[in-house]
C-alpha cells in the first residue's frame, strides 16, 4: 500500500500533495482560452434568479465560499443548506431556481434526498467527483470535479476541485449576467493558471506546520477565524481538525467572537486566523489583538504584507504565497489540512480512517 500512497504514509498526505496536479487537470479540462468550458445543459444564469446549494460537510462548506463568489459576481441571491435540513423543510422553490448539489462520491444519502426532494420542481445541477454516481446520474447536468479518487475519509484535495468548480460557475454566472467585467474574469482566469504553482508553493510550509502542530496537539480545545470568504474556511479547519486529530475545535466568524465565543480564549486555547491581506484584512487582525490581548495563542496563516503588518506576537505565523483575493479560499485549504493532518501525526491517531466516521455516508 506504500506504492498506492505514491511514498507517502497516509493517503491524506498524497492526497493533500497531489492538489497542484488535480487542480491543473480541472483548469485544462474547463477553460480554453479565457473561455470556460462548461456542457450546453448548465443554464444561462440571466434566466435564474435563485440558487439554493445543498450539501454535507466539506462540500457544505465549498457551497458556503461559493455563496459568497456568486452573489458579488452575479448578484444572484444563493441559499446554502445541509442537506439533512433542506431535505425536511419547505423550501421555495420556483421554475428559475437552480439547485446545485455539491458531493464528492455522489452517494451521499441526504444530499441524494434532498435532490429528490427538489427535482420536480427546480433545475438540477451538481457537481460531483464520481461522474457515474447516483447523485450525477438524477441531476440534469453534473459536473465532474477531476480530483481522481479519494480514499482518505477526511476530504482534501475534492474540497479545493469543488471550489475551483464552483469558481468556474459563479464567473461563468457573472458574465452571463453582464456584471462581471471581462478584464476581471481575464485577470481571475490568469491568476487560476498560476493557481497550482502557488500550491506547491503552499506545500513547503508543512514541515513548518509540522512543528506548530506539535503545540496544538497539547490543546483541548482550537478555534479557527476567518471573515468574508474565509469565514468558510475556518469552518472547515475546525472540521478537518476534529475528524482526524479528534481535538474539539470551532470555527468562527471574526466578527462574532465579541459576541460570546471570546468567553472562551485563555493562554490554553490557540486561535489559528485565516487572514490574506485582503479588504477585510485591518478587521480580522483587530479581532485577533481582541484575543491577543486574553492570552489567546496565535497562529496566523497569511501572505508577506500581512505578516509584516501584524505578524508580531502571534505564536507562529505560517506565510502563503501572493495570489488574487478571489483565490485565497482555495489557496489557503493546504495549510488549514496540514494543520490538522500534523496535529493528528502528533497525537498518533488514525489520520485515513478515523474513528466512527465512513467515507461514505449513505445512511440518512
Ligand atoms: C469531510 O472531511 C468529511 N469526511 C465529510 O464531511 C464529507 O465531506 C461529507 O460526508 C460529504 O460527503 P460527499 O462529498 O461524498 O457527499
Amino acid at each position: 500500500t506504500r506504492i498506492e500512497k505514491g511514498g507517502h504514509k497516509h493517503f491524506m498526505a498524497k492526497e493533500i500533495a497531489e492538489q497542484p496536479t488535480v487542480l491543473s487537470d480541472a483548469l485544462s479540462h474547463y477553460l480554453s482560452g479565457d473561455t470556460i468550458d462548461l456542457p450546453d445543459a448548465v443554464p444561462d444564469f440571466a434566466t435564474i434568479d435563485r440558487i439554493v446549494m445543498v450539501a454535507c460537510g466539506t462540500a457544505y462548506l465549498a457551497c458556503a465560499t461559493a455563496k459568497y463568489w456568486i452573489e458579488r459576481m452575479a448578484g444572484i441571491p444563493v441559499e446554502v443548506d445541509i442537506a439533512s435540513e433542506f431535505r425536511y423543510r419547505e423550501p421555495p422553490i420556483g421554475p428559475n431556481t437552480l439547485a446545485i448539489f455539491v458531493s464528492q462520491s455522489g452517494e451521499t444519502a441526504d444530499t441524494l434526498a434532498a435532490l429528490r426532494h427538489v427535482a420536480e420542481k427546480a433545475q438540477i445541477l451538481s457537481v460531483v467527483n464520481v461522474a457515474e454516481s447516483s447523485i450525477a446520474r438524477e441531476s440534469d447536468v453534473a459536473l465532474p470535479i477531476l480530483a481522481g479518487a479519494e480514499i482518505g475519509v477526511a476530504s482534501t484535495k475534492a474540497f479545493t476541485c469543488q471550489l475551483l468548480v464552483l469558481l468556474l460557475l459563479a464567473l461563468r454566472a457573472g458574465t452571463d449576467r453582464g456584471r462581471l467585467a471581462p478584464e476581471t474574469l481575464a485577470e481571475t482566469l490568469e491568476g487560476l493558471r498560476t493557481l497550482p504553482g502557488r500550491m506547491n508553493q503552499a506545500l513547503q510550509t508543512s514541515d513548518r506546520i509540522a512543528k506548530v502542530a506539535r503545540k496544538l496537539a497539547e490543546a483541548d480545545d482550537i478555534l479557527f477565524l476567518g471573515r468574508g470568504q474565509m469565514y468558510p474556511l475556518a469552518l472547515e479547519g475546525a472540521l478537518k481538525l476534529k475528524e482526524i486529530s479528534y481535538i474539539h475545535a470551532e470555527g468562527y466568524a471574526s466578527g462574532e467572537l465579541k459576541h460570546g465565543p471570546i468567553a472562551l480564549v485563555d493562554r490554553t486555547v490557540p486561535v489559528i486566523v485565516m487572514a490574506p491581506h485582503d479588504a477585510l484584512f485591518d478587521k480580522t487582525v483587530s479581532n485577533m489583538q481582541e484575543v491577543m490581548a486574553r492570552g489567546g495563542q496565535i497562529v496566523f496563516v497569511t501572505n508577506s504584507t500581512g505578516a509584516a503588518e501584524a505578524g508580531d506576537g502571534a505564536m507562529a505565523v505560517i506565510e502563503m504565497p501572493d495570489v488574487p483575493d478571489v483565490l485565497a479560499p482555495i489557496l489557503y485549504a493546504v495549510p488549514a489540512q496540514l494543520l490538522a493532518y500534523h496535529t493528528a501525526i502528533a497525537k498518533g491517531t488514525d489520520v485515513d480512517q478515523p474513528r466512527n466516521l465512513a467515507k461514505s455516508v449513505t445512511v440518512e
